[in-house]
């Protein structure tokens, strides 16, 4: 195994260690579980990368002999995998824990257990502590995999559980996994970030940037294509620097095409790209390969120069711009989408402008908007804010407006087309599906349940900017 790997992997040791936790819960919970399994209610908060953190925890419980449950009212352990992204995901956080205050009053047995970004932060462990009393177990993003021993120690020794210490993070392998879907999976290549954006709070709750071995990714994929697994989600905060250390035939284009060579009949994606190591061979990969979808997701944060190099961007409107450019000379029909914060602490209403024109430039198919969120200790957290938040929202308006009309142009021109979709749910309307385009659009049309989980190809014949109807082919 490559050096840089084998630095941050999880001793076997450590894991069997858990397995022997693993096995005492289950024994415990067998002797006071008589009639039917213990229930768990776990929730993930936040990115997809989360959301994967969130399975494997799953995986874990399950092995320990829970079964899932849909809400915390009659479940025997809580756990909400948590974000801290933004203060208004933490608010939402401390809102849903002091919710299970009375349900735990009901079932004192109930174990309540918090994970994930934001208990990785020690002001918010130490706020848990001494005000969330009714709360069991508290553990950082760092010792996730070490949920048995946590679980035991509450379970079988009466002791509440605060774990957060901080580290650059580690690679576990091998872990059991409880897959939300059964069509889309979600597969992290790396893990942590080093671009310390400064508005940013993921380098210092995640660690520093690892990427799983190569190989390993590759099995995992083949093994869930083997098992009918439709969409490939491979994931990373920046997936542009996977094995960036190692020669160019381990790096992520590389890795693109050695998922694109497994036989099956599915799409990848992934997210998300970095423009700052956003190659020319990324793109070419992306083009090249027929079962990556054509869709980049590319977050550029801001259009304009200086508020970019405030941000810790390391690169320009420029740079980016050219960028897209390329990509939509070798991929005219790719979609693109973006991330973008409004009112990042000194931004001026002009240099917000400069946001809008790139927005109107770059003809996104949509967009993921958000008014900066200061969060403790990011550098960004001390810089000079005099724009008032209503100011900020009046300018949010304005560039949601903007993607509005620009969203609704685009899905204009696809009426008469046809689209391969992945069908994934039934929709709102009665007898309807929604299905996914490779650029990332819904499409809703009337069709079978049955088709859930598979290809299907559809007409459409009525876009309208937020939803777009279609029919089947
Ligand atoms: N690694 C990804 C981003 C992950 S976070 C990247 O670099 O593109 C997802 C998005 O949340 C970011 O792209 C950014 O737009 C937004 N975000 C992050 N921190 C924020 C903050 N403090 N306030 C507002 N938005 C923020
Ligand atoms: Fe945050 Fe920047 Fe890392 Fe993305 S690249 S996770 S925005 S620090
Ligand atoms: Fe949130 Fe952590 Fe993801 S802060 S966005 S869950 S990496």
């Amino acid at each position: 195994m490559d050096k840089a790997i084998d630095k941050f992997t999880v001793p076997a040791e450590e894991l069997n260690k858990q397995k022997e936790y693993t096995e005492l819960v289950s024994t415990v919970l067998k002797s006071r579980f008589t009639e039917g399994k213990p229930k768990a209610f776990v929730h993930t908060y936040g990115c997809q990368g989360n959301v994967a953190d969130g399975e494997k925890l799953k995986g874990l419980l399950y092995s320990m002999g829970f079964e899932f449950c849909l809400s915390p009212e009659h479940a025997d352990l809580v756990l909400y995998n948590t974000c801290a992204i933004r203060e208004h995901a933490e608010d939402r956080v401390f809102g849903n824990v002091g919710a299970l205050k009375p349900i735990k009053k009901k079932n004192p047995d109930m174990i309540i257990a918090l994970c994930g970004c934001m208990t990785q932060q020690q002001t918010v462990a130490d706020k848990l502590k001494e005000s969330y009393p009714f709360v069991d177990i508290v553990f950082g993003t760092h010792v996730a995999h070490r949920l048995p021993e946590f679980v035991y120690r509450s379970l079988c020794l009466g002791k509440r559980v605060f774990e957060t210490a901080d580290s650059d993070g580690n690679i576990v392998e091998g872990l059991p996994i409880k897959r939300d879907g059964t069509f889309r999976a979600w597969v992290p290549v790396m893990y942590g970030c080093n671009n310390f954006c400064s508005y940013c709070i993921v380098p210092y709750v995640r660690g520093r940037e690892r990427s799983r071995d190569f190989d390993t990714v590759v099995e995992e994929v083949r093994g869930l294509v083997a098992d009918g697994y439709k969409e490939i989600n491979l994931l990373g905060q920046n997936v542009n620097s996977y094995n960036k250390n190692l020669p160019e035939e381990k790096q992520f284009p590389a890795l693109l095409r050695a998922i694109n060579d497994i036989d099956g009949d599915f799409i990848i994606r992934f997210m998300t790209s970095h423009p700052r190591d956003c190659t020319h061979e990324l793109i070419e990969a992306m083009a090249q390969c027929k079962k990556v979808a054509k869709h980049l997701h590319l977050p550029v944060q801001s259009g304009n120069d200086r508020v970019l190099k405030e941000m810790n961007r390391h690169y320009s409107r420029e740079k980016y711009l050219s960028l897209i450019d390329y990509a939509y000379e070798l991929m005219p029909e790719l979609s693109i989408t973006s991330d973008i914060i409004v009112g990042f602490p000194g931004e001026t209403y002009e240099e917000f402008c400069d946001t809008l024109s790139l927005v109107e430039r770059v003809k996104y198919t949509s967009l993921f908007t958000f008014i900066f969120s200061p969060r403790k200790g990011t550098k960004a957290y001390d810089m000079d804010d005099p724009v008032s938040r209503k100011e900020k929202g009046v300018w949010f308006k304005e560039l949601t407006d903007l993607q509005e009309k620009i969203a609704g142009e685009r899905t204009a021109r696809m009426k008469g087309r046809s689209y391969r979709v992945l069908v994934e749910e039934k929709a709102k309307t009665e007898g309807f599906l929604s299905g996914r385009t490779q650029g990332n659009v819904i499409i809703e049309f009337e069709g079978d349940e049955s088709l859930i989980g598979s290809f299907a190809d559809v007409k459409v014949t009525n876009p309208r900017t937020w939803i777009v109807y279609g029919e089947l082919v």
